[in-house]
């Protein structure tokens, strides 16, 4: 296949790591795994995740990685070059989509952890007490307009990293601020150990018990899996177009899977033996990073320290899947449609912000717009998370496993050959087979027919 290219990619494996890596760690790992689990049964969910995450996870990622980096194109060229005269182009638009709309209610969580750096570096949330927090936290995502305004301003930040382009901007960003999150998450887990009764969070993370995990567990496990690795819809598929083709996909894929998990079970090590420590229910759901957590910092030593830390960790973790999220509407509108990147990068994030400004007020002056009983912001979560993403999830498989040339696949993973794959037979049996029905039964399941 030969088509000129004059794209500019990662410049370093590393920086592509990093890039890829920063994608997929994000408030899936931090906000959402330590709840999830917690809810689910706490150890056994933890095996049933990483089952999940290794053996459907990563041929799902691979596959993107080999499909993005085969075509070097925008979500929309990639499906029109590899899949010429087909319908699949449909995946693509409907990729746009759904990474804008993720965007949008991401951008509402991410707006609250920048008002939280802001609370903890005032030290506003010294000397409350729980129901204070509560208040604090509810008046202010009910506020006619000051959780708006945070929402702005984190959209405004990422909107000028991708403003910046592939090297000058996702790279350069993500090579700093990954290291830094995992230096903060690695020692506030250390902070965390330290505490008198940090073995019985410890226990109920990594102690399964059985009794504990349902059927809707599970699949939340799946389900969680695909999410905080960024795959299923071909989001990841646009950063994958700018790894270096000498790299080693299976290598990258595997660096990637093994940060995602290691940052998901230290933010459980970090939160849990505190939340144990404090005698705090760890089954407060959703609000336990912004309700919980503050109560727990003022009872450290150097607190407020920890808190600071805490949030920047978390809007770090936003950042760098946000920008993720929003290089896949903005390379279309370059490639497709012609646009330089600023304007590109203007259009997106005006559009993405505008809609997720309603997200935002729906925990305010929108609270009574309600769709099947949620509210705009959890009707949104629920339709990407839940439907959207197992969907691509199964079209993805069966393009890489149906659609694609096996020799195609085989030769991105390979580097033209020149690299030795041993598993290419499991793989493809994988991407064929058991991940589509894995998947499915998630998607049937959210829509409630098993
Ligand atoms: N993986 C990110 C997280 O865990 C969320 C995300 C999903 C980002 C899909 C990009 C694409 O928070």
């Amino acid at each position: 296949m030969h088509h000129s290219n004059h794209r500019i990619g990662f410049k370093s494996k590393f920086g592509a790591i990093a890039a890829l890596a920063g994608s997929a760690v994000g408030l899936g790992n931090i906000w959402k795994f330590p709840y999830v689990a917690s809810t689910n049964g706490g150890g056994a969910f933890l095996l049933v995740y990483l089952f999940f995450t290794f053996a459907i996870g990563l041929p799902v990622m691979l596959a993107e990685f080999s499909i993005g980096r085969r075509a070097q194109q925008n979500i929309l060229g990639t499906f029109r070059l590899l899949a010429p005269g087909t319908k699949w182009f449909l995946f693509g638009f409907l990729s746009i989509i759904t990474a804008s709309l993720i965007l949008s209610f991401y951008g509402t969580v991410s707006g609250w952890t920048l008002e939280y750096i802001w609370l903890s570096m005032t030290d506003s949330l010294h000397g409350q007490s729980a129901e204070d927090f509560q208040t604090i936290f509810s008046s202010f995502i009910s506020h006619p307009y000051k959780a708006v305004l945070w929402h702005i301003a984190f959209m405004v930040i990422t909107g000028a990293i991708i403003m910046g382009g592939v090297q000058k901007g996702i790279e350069r960003y993500s090579k700093w601020m990954m290291p830094i999150l995992f230096i903060i998450i690695i020692a506030l887990s250390i902070n965390s150990l330290t505490l008198n009764e940090s073995s019985k969070g410890l226990k109920f993370l990594f102690f399964p018990k059985f009794s504990e995990l349902t059927g809707q567990g599970i699949l939340a496990a799946l389900g969680q899996s695909f999410f905080s690795l960024s795959i299923g819809m071909g989001i990841l598929l646009t950063y994958a177009s700018y790894i270096p083709k000498n790299n080693n996909l299976t290598h990258i894929s595997l660096q990637v899977i093994i940060a995602d998990t290691l940052v998901a079970i230290l933010a459980g090590v970090a939160i849990l033996p505190a939340v144990f420590s404090f005698h705090i229910d760890p089954q407060a759901g959703p609000s336990l990073v912004f309700l919980t957590l503050p109560q727990i910092f003022q009872e450290l030593p150097a607190g407020q320290l920890w808190a600071v830390l805490f949030f920047i960790l978390l809007t770090f973790a936003a950042l760098t899947s946000a920008i993720s999220l929003l290089e896949v509407p903005v390379s279309y509108l370059i490639e497709e449609k012609k646009l330089k990147r600023p304007w590109a990068t203007l259009i997106a994030t005006l559009l993405i912000t505008f809609i997720g400004c309603f997200n935002t007020l729906s925990f305010g002056p929108l609270r009574d717009a309600q769709i099947f009983g949620m509210n705009l912001f959890d009707a949104c979560d629920y339709l990407c998370s839940n439907i959207l993403l197992p969907f691509g999830g199964v079209l993805v498989c069966i393009f890489a496993g149906w659609y694609l040339q096996k020799s195609t696949l085989y030769q991105e993973i390979s580097n033209q050959e020149s690299l030795k794959i041993r598993f290419f037979k499991l793989y493809v049996f994988i991407l064929k087979y058991i991940a589509p029905v894995c998947i499915l039964l998630i998607l049937f399941h959210a829509l409630g027919l098993i």
